[in-house]
């Protein structure tokens, strides 16, 4: 099992300095990527959410994205991945522990890892539940860093309610799930929040907004609230990997018929069609 290390792919093993402040302060940004049938699916779109929230933290990537995608598919090719996720992360580096950026010569620390993971059908075919639980993450959603305590405290909520997500909301207004984008379907169009500040623009929640569109459905981006999401006729998330998965029920409220609806399996089914 291989993985890379800045510049070098090389067999797996634990190289984290103590003080490498992606470990002390999060400070750094990750982003992790689905393989299907040994191909990275939409790397560029990912690297260049990576390049967009390296700059949006002000840190400067050693590396440039041309290199790190030849690198990640090495690394793919390198544990013959046919199926399953490439986790990558950039942090800050490692310097003695002060707040502030460390000296502008320290280097960010690169790192990335495949994890064999068979395909999500089960799940997108049959639906799951979610719970619903307040957003209290900071204000810059949009970024993809390795700040995730507030999303790993609502994973676990839903976890232990035998549910696949949290969906989070901030006062009436729904947002995201703790690790996937959120849509409701109601009388046959579409609702997901706005690509600001409050979500992280999934690179499955755009992809899904194109097949829409080719789809002749209308995809509203816009806010809508607790009480629209449980009244809707159809909801699912969606997310690298996971694709979209249809949830049936919000905490004790079925949605439509408590089946998966229509639109959604459409969806589903025109996602599977890319790999
Ligand atoms: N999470 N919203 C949040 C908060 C996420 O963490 C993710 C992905 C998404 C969906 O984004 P995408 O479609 O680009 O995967 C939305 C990844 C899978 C994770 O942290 O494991």
């Amino acid at each position: 099992n291989k993985m890379l290390f800045n510049d070098r792919i090389m067999d797996r093993k634990n190289l984290v300095d103590i003080e490498d402040r992606g470990y002390q302060f999060g400070d750094g940004i990750y982003e992790v990527i689905g393989v299907y049938d040994g191909k990275p699916l939409m790397l560029d779109e990912h690297l260049e959410r990576l390049e967009r929230s390296a700059k949006e933290i002000k840190l400067n990537m050693s590396s440039s994205i041309g290199n790190l995608k030849t690198k990640l598919e090495e690394l793919v090719s390198a544990n013959s991945l046919n199926e399953g996720i490439i986790y990558m992360q950039v942090s800050r580096g490692a310097a003695a522990r002060w707040h502030e950026f460390p000296n502008a010569d320290t280097s960010t620390v690169t790192v990335a890892y495949t994890r064999a993971e068979d395909r999500a059908n089960n799940v997108e075919d049959q639906g799951a539940t979610a719970v619903l639980t307040e957003d209290i993450r900071w204000l810059r959603c949009d970024i993809k860093t390795l700040n995730l305590l507030p999303n790993v405290l609502a994973k676990q909520e839903a976890v232990e309610h035998g549910a696949i997500e949290a969906i989070l909301h901030r006062g009436e207004i729904v947002t995201e799930a703790s690790a996937s984008n959120v849509f409701m379907v109601k009388d046959g169009e579409l609702y997901t929040h706005p690509a600001d500040n409050y979500i992280l623009n999934g690179i499955t929640r755009r992809k899904i907004i194109q097949l829409c569109e080719a789809l002749n459905l209308k995809v509203n981006e816009q806010t809508y609230t607790v009480d629209e999401l449980l009244n809707a006729d159809e909801v699912f998330i969606s997310a690298t990997k996971l694709d979209v998965v249809p949830i049936l029920k919000v905490d004790d409220h079925t949605i439509g018929n408590g089946e998966p609806g229509e639109i959604t399996k459409q969806i589903v089914k025109e996602f599977r069609s890319l790999y």
